[in-house]
């Protein structure tokens, strides 16, 4: 279905992603970990093709994506929709027009400009909104509802382009934990009950193996680990994090770079007794 084969993306002298190679042959929920600066939401960008590619293909059902230009290009970037960690809604607009914004491939300029949306259109997004437990936020603005709300209606633009793959790069990253929980299922329920792949950059060890069947993990730009949930051991997820004494599975992605030594120790002492 969706094969990645030595992706690289160098910014000058510096390595990105370093001939990243992943199959995906039927549809699955995916997580990506890593630490801080690894790679994950370049590899994420380049699939999408947010951004191009220095080396390497990405092929979907045997089409090059890598080379798409304008409205193949906007297709592709259709099937595959993009979710961010802080939602990228337009905050005062109502939450069901953002919904709409998520038909925008596929409008004229015309009834852009106008605003103006095919009355199935609007019915199919209060449905996806309905599934995803917010349609009586509908008529809200974006910006009036919580983080957890807010992502789902991100979610909710991305369902309305029917997309084959949905990538999220850290969804619940900005999330207390009951609102990132029900981010995380409604992302497993697309997955489970449509058969879309979800492809999400995760920030902890344990929502990738809460949610995800398969997970990959980077460092330094390169794929170190592409396995089972099961399969990612504290030693493994050492070699991924690529610490050592300062491994705490407590910590996350972004924390473990910047942590001293004095905290790794007290985050060691809580992880490991
Ligand atoms: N637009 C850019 N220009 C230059 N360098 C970039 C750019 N985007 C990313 N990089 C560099 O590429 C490397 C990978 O960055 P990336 O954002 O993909 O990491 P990440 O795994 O998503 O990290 P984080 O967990 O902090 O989000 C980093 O060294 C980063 O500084
Ligand atoms: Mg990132």
């Amino acid at each position: 279905m969706l094969r990645i084969d030595k992706l690289t993306k160098r910014f000058g002298a510096n390595t990105a992603v370093d001939a990243a190679t992943l199959d995906v042959d039927k549809p699955a929920m995916i997580g990506i970990i890593g630490r801080s600066g690894a790679g994950k939401s370049t590899l994420l960008r380049m699939i999408n093709r947010l951004a191009d590619a220095t080396e390497g293909s990405i092929t979907f059902e045997g089409r090059e994506v890598t080379t798409l230009t304008g409205a193949a290009k906007r297709a592709w970037q259709s099937e595959c929709a993009m979710i961010f960690q802080q939602f990228n809604l337009v905050p005062r607009l109502d939450v069901v027009s953002n919904v709409l914004h998520g038909t925008l491939n596929k409008r004229s300029t015309f009834a852009t400009m106008f605003n103006l949306y095919p009355t199935e259109d609007i019915h199919r997004a209060i449905e996806i909104l309905d599934r995803l437990g917010i349609a009586e936020h509908a008529p809200k603005r974006a910006e009036a509802l919580s983080g957890g709300q807010q992502q789902r209606v991100a979610i909710a633009r991305a369902l309305m382009q029917d997309p084959r793959i949905i990538l999220a790069d850290e969804p619940i990253a900005s999330l207390d934990p009951m609102n990132a929980q029900t981010v995380m299922e409604a992302l497993r329920r697309i997955h489970e009950e449509d058969g879309r792949t979800v492809i999400c950059n995760l920030h902890t060890l344990d929502t990738a193996r809460r949610y995800c069947d398969r997970v990959v993990g980077m460092r330094d730009g390169r794929i170190v680990f592409d396995g089972l949930p099961e399969q990612l051991t504290t030693g493994v997820a050492r070699e991924i994090y690529g610490a050592d004494a300062s491994f705490s599975e407590a910590a996350t992605s972004t924390e473990i770079g910047t942590l001293d030594r004095a905290e790794a120790a007290e985050l060691e002492a809580k992880a490991f007794v």
